[in-house]
């Protein structure tokens, strides 16, 4: 009842989930295992916010993506783990073993403290014990806070902090490439400044030596020597909290979005199933994170939530050579791939030896998501990748979204390049224009909100309801505003053209200039920074600096050197500026205010027409800039 099978069925079927809502997403929900059914679809407000799906309905998501499968399917592979070294075996664990695992995890969580409503946090490598503890968290009813194992001490000390977890669990080390990253001296950092932290669960991953603070750390292992694997799951409200995951806005410091149980896990299996036009035997990969809202959502709950075989991959898509992603999906025989832009260009950019080496006749759905996909990507990855007869998939949608908001069902959407196409039933788009107006008919272009609840979106940012309030729903009266710019075709297809506000899209991670202004003025020689995005040929963006310094007159390839160890440690590695201008003054208006439009322009090479600049303070600093001098 939940498979769109046709164009006709998805635009009937789309027409039903805005003339009725309630009716639609409670006959999607009927097929899922509640505790308890729900006394009102859906009660909302975009004021507060307050949002409810299912109100009153009572349920454990990971009854819907374990128990349920056990009796006719238990033996059906669950997670198909493909390890960093090709030569190391990959792993297959079946639903059965898979909740047998969580189980035994649960119970190491709750040896270890862990209840109903405390959050956790996960620092850990690709590995399967990641989805684990994740699905743990959520069968005790524990909130996990997953952060990307990229990130540095001093973000995770933060993010830790913000959510007050009481516990953390990590690894030895973690696996990258040629690389390993000692991710329990990382966490040992971030402890220094983390009180609310009680206990640290450490999986063996890489056999690093590391110092175990008696009292506080525990070995995974023998953890889970000291437990059975039987594990009641802890009935939630669907509107209990599931987990919290920061993303960076443009102000401020990461913000902690809240999603819950019962409208997220409805909304994961519905849009994985269409989007992907998911099939019952078909083994299915995606290449991000489960650091990201893309792990959480298309690598953990989606696929098992459908009982689906889903793929984990520890490493990355260099290593051992640029074929490795071709060469998993050769070796699984892949039919759903599932990955990012800034993969397909880097890719793209090694050479056709590394593709043509595989078969890749498995495939029949390739997806996109995480940033604009450009034309020429498009079209490397349908030709070389897709051999032309796979469908792809660009999907558009946010940490916010919970889910995939635009984007075509594959084989059943027509497909335009650089286009997310269509918005999915139960998804209200608009386009409004600065004045907060919408923009209606097509052939148009604004600014993109969303003007009705769906269930996967965000309810909350962690411990501070009214920064929710500000950044979403305070620009347009009554609507959610995404942060993004966009078109609508002719034809109504949409088509994201961007951001429109101080957050930059670097290889797919998201970060807002202030953030790394900050950081590059930790450094005791910078006085002042102004970050800007700019087109980049692999990263989609890359991030610019220009920085204001007490002492102008410094060997350069040292600074970079410094300016990147100081964003390495406060942000992590991912964060460093590809590009460092050494300026005398920024272009700031009368009221102090910098002016990022001219900058953005100068990074992006475009100086002829860098618009009025008479309202600046001291115009003579655009004269400067511009000349190029002081870049590296
Ligand atoms: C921002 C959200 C949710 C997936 C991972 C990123 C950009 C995402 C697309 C796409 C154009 C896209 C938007 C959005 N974005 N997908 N298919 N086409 N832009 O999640 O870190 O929360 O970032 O990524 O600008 O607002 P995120």
């Amino acid at each position: 009842m939940n498979k769109i099978n046709s164009i006709d069925e998805y635009h009937e079927e789309y027409a039903k989930s805005v003339s009725d809502p309630e009716r639609f997403w409670a006959e999607k929900a009927e097929t899922f295992s509640w505790h308890k059914k729900w006394n009102e679809v859906l009660e909302w407000d975009f004021h507060g916010p307050s949002v409810k799906w299912f109100k009153g309905a009572k349920l454990n998501i990971t009854e819907n993506c374990l128990d349920r499968h056990l009796e006719n399917n238990g033996d059906k592979v669950a997670i198909l783990w493909e390890p960093n070294n090709p030569n190391e075996s990959s792993i297959e664990i079946t639903y059965t073993e898979l909740h047998s695992r969580v189980c035994a995890f649960s119970n190491v969580l709750k040896r270890n403290g862990a209840k109903k409503g405390d959050r956790i946090c996960l620092y850990m490598p690709m590995t399967p014990e990641l989805a684990i503890a994740t699905l743990a968290c959520a069968r005790i009813g524990a909130v996990h806070s997953v952060v990307f194992a990229g990130f540095s001490a001093r973000s995770l000390e933060d993010r830790i902090n913000d959510a007050t977890c009481n516990i953390v669990v990590t690894a030895d080390g973690g696996f990258r490439g040629e690389k390993i990253i000692g991710l329990k001296n990382i966490v040992d950092k971030a402890l220094e400044n983390c009180p609310s932290i009680e206990k640290c669960i450490v999986l063996k991953r890489t056999n690093e030596e590391v110092e175990m603070k008696s009292g506080r750390d525990v070995w995974l292992h023998e953890e889970l020597d000291r437990v059975d694997d039987v594990c009641p799951a802890e009935i939630m409200d669907s509107e209990d909290m599931l987990f919290v995951l920061y993303t960076s806005g443009s102000t401020g410091k990461p913000k902690g979005v809240v999603h819950t149980c019962g409208g997220y896990m409805v909304y994961a299996e519905y849009s994985f199933r269409n989007v992907f036009q998911y099939r019952d035997e078909d083994i299915y990969w995606c290449t991000a994170d489960i650091g990201w809202i893309t792990g959480h959502t298309y690598i953990v709950y989606g696929p098992l939530l459908a009982g689906a075989t889903t793929v984990m991959f520890e490493g990355v898509p260099s290593y051992p050579d640029a074929g490795r992603f071709w060469d998993i999906c050769d070796k699984h025989k892949i039919n759903i791939f599932y990955t990012a832009p800034t993969a397909i260009r880097a890719l793209q950019a090694c050479g056709i030896d590394f593709v043509n080496k595989h078969e890749l006749s498995s495939l029949r759905v390739l997806g996109s998501v995480g940033e604009p996909i450009n034309e020429e990507a498009w079209h490397w990855y349908n030709d070389e990748i897709g051999k032309g007869r796979c469908p792809i998939v660009d999907t558009w949608w946010q940490t916010e979204t919970g889910g995939i908001m635009i984007s075509p069902l594959a084989g059943l959407t027509s497909l335009k390049p650089s286009y997310a196409t269509l918005p999915l039933p139960g998804i209200q788009p608009c386009l409004v224009d600065a004045d907060g107006n919408e923009i209606l008919g097509n052939d148009v272009q604004g600014n993109l909100c969303i003007k009705f609840p769906w269930p996967s979106m965000i309810r909350t940012t962690y411990g501070d309801h009214k920064r929710c309030k500000d950044v979403y729903f305070s620009a347009y009266e009554g609507k959610y505003f995404t942060g993004d710019g966009c078109r609508r075709d002719e034809d109504g297809f949409y088509r994201i053209t961007g951001r429109v506000d101080d957050v930059i899209n670097v290889s797919g991670h998201r970060f807002g200039t202030a953030e790394i202004e900050a950081a590059i003025d930790e450094h005791e020689n910078v006085v002042e920074t102004a970050v800007v995005g700019y087109p980049h040929e692999i990263k989609g963006q890359g991030i610019y600096a220009y920085a204001i310094c007490h002492d102008p007159k410094v060997d350069m390839t040292s600074f970079i050197q410094e300016i990147n160890k100081t964003v390495t440690e406060i942000i992590g590695p991912i964060a460093k500026p590809d590009k460092i201008q050494i300026v005398h003054g920024l272009p700031k208006t009368r009221s102090g205010k910098i002016m990022r439009r001219i900058l953005r322009k100068i990074a992006e090479g475009d100086v002829s027409n860098l618009g009025d600049t008479s309202t600046l303070l001291d115009p003579s600093v655009v004269e400067e800039i511009k000349t190029g001098a002081g870049l590296v």
